[in-house]
């Protein structure tokens, strides 16, 4: 009798608890986490250790961690399909980064321009983890010998990082590692409400996922629209408009063209357009929301659920390592 083992390809992603996961966090990542579960042995990961690069207050970070696993496994990530751990508590992927520190050279690190943007955020604390983040978000992929990473396209450089120090590891101990593929969802790239910026929790310009519809429509209120529509009754160019771009992700195509067709001729005005972006944008979020009360009543099974990925997750680390720690040359443990 033969005997087949189909082993699944896997995916891996992780996202940073600095403040509430917002919809741009939502349409650019997660969307494409609830989607790849599916099919792919899935690997999710609330990164607490790249957190301290921004050295937050413990108890805020605490708090973070907790809340940003909530919105994952209320946007949709089921833990029955895929897992869902806290980085720190799978210890490898500090040992692996180090391995990966040696393997990368300081002028792919020089060009990262998240490096830049954030040493002009923090003067204060440019630290040396700022600079080596990426090394330890390659370790997180290779550590699960990852294939796709579903991500939003400010992560772009980052996973070019990591395909090269697949290959440059690769070259020097043998074929060890695949190249990990960036997958891009329909967002990619969400701009913020000023209508500039991709948006982001440090640039104030988001709108939370757990947010009620009244602090949503609050938001909407004031955010960006067409430039040169400064009355209602000036003709606008959805084209142009933000708010538009935000109804592609959440409205349905024939809502869309009347939109547009009131926008152009100047019968919908921008405050109406809103508030049907709004509904829309609850009929998500209103959901989310539930789930996520759900799972803040009850503490114990958000605990259970981080702790039985941290086990599965350590065991699958454990074997690349076990591999790793034998093409560099390091003892065997026994
Ligand atoms: P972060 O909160 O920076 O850890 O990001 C978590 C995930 O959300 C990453 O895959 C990001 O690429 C993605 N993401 C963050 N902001 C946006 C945005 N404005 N549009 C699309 N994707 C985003
Ligand atoms: N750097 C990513 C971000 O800021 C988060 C991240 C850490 C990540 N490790 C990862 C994303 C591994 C994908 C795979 O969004």
């Amino acid at each position: 009798m033969l005997l087949y083992t189909v082993r699944m390809v896997r995916t891996m992603s992780g996202v940073q608890p600095t403040g509430n996961l917002h919809i741009g966090n939502y349409l650019g990542a997660l969307v494409n986490w609830v989607e790849l579960q599916k099919n792919y042995e899935a690997f999710f990961c609330v990164v607490d250790l790249h957190a301290l690069t921004q050295r937050p207050d413990p108890a805020v970070l605490q708090r973070a961690v907790r809340e940003v696993s909530i919105g994952i496994l209320a946007s949709g990530v089921d833990p029955e399909k895929a897992t869902l751990f806290v980085q720190s508590e799978v210890p490898q992927h500090a040992e692996l980064a180090w391995v990966m520190t040696c393997m990368t050279p300081l002028g792919d690190l020089n060009r990262m321009t998240q490096f830049k943007d954030k040493s002009t955020q923090q003067p204060d604390n440019i630290n040396a983890g700022l600079f080596t983040y990426p090394i330890l978000q390659t370790a997180d992929i290779v550590l699960y010998r990852a294939e796709a990473v579903p991500v939003g396209d400010d992560q772009d450089q980052h996973l070019e990082l990591a395909r090269e120090t697949v290959r440059r590891f690769n070259f020097v101990y043998g074929e060890t590692f695949p190249e990990p593929k960036t997958v891009r969802s329909q967002a990619p790239r969400v701009v913020g409400l000023d209508g500039e910026a991709k948006m982001s929790k440090s640039k104030g310009n988001e709108v939370g996922l757990f947010e009620t519809a009244d602090e949503t429509m609050q938001k909407l209120r004031g955010a960006k629209t067409d430039p040169a529509r400064l009355r209602k009754s000036d003709k606008g160019n959805p084209d142009v408009c933000n708010m538009f771009a935000w109804h592609g992700f959440f409205t349905p195509q024939a809502q869309r063209d009347e939109i547009a067709a009131g926008c152009r001729s100047a019968q919908l005005g921008c405050v109406d357009c809103k508030r049907m972006l709004a509904a829309n944008l609850e009929a998500v979020k209103g959901p989310i929301r539930e789930r996520g009360n759900e799972l803040r009543n009850n503490p114990g099974r958000l605990d259970d659920i981080l702790a039985a990925g941290a086990a599965k997750a350590r065991v699958a680390a454990e074997a690349t390592m076990e591999l790793v720690r034998d093409r560099i040359g390091l003892r065997k443990r026994r």
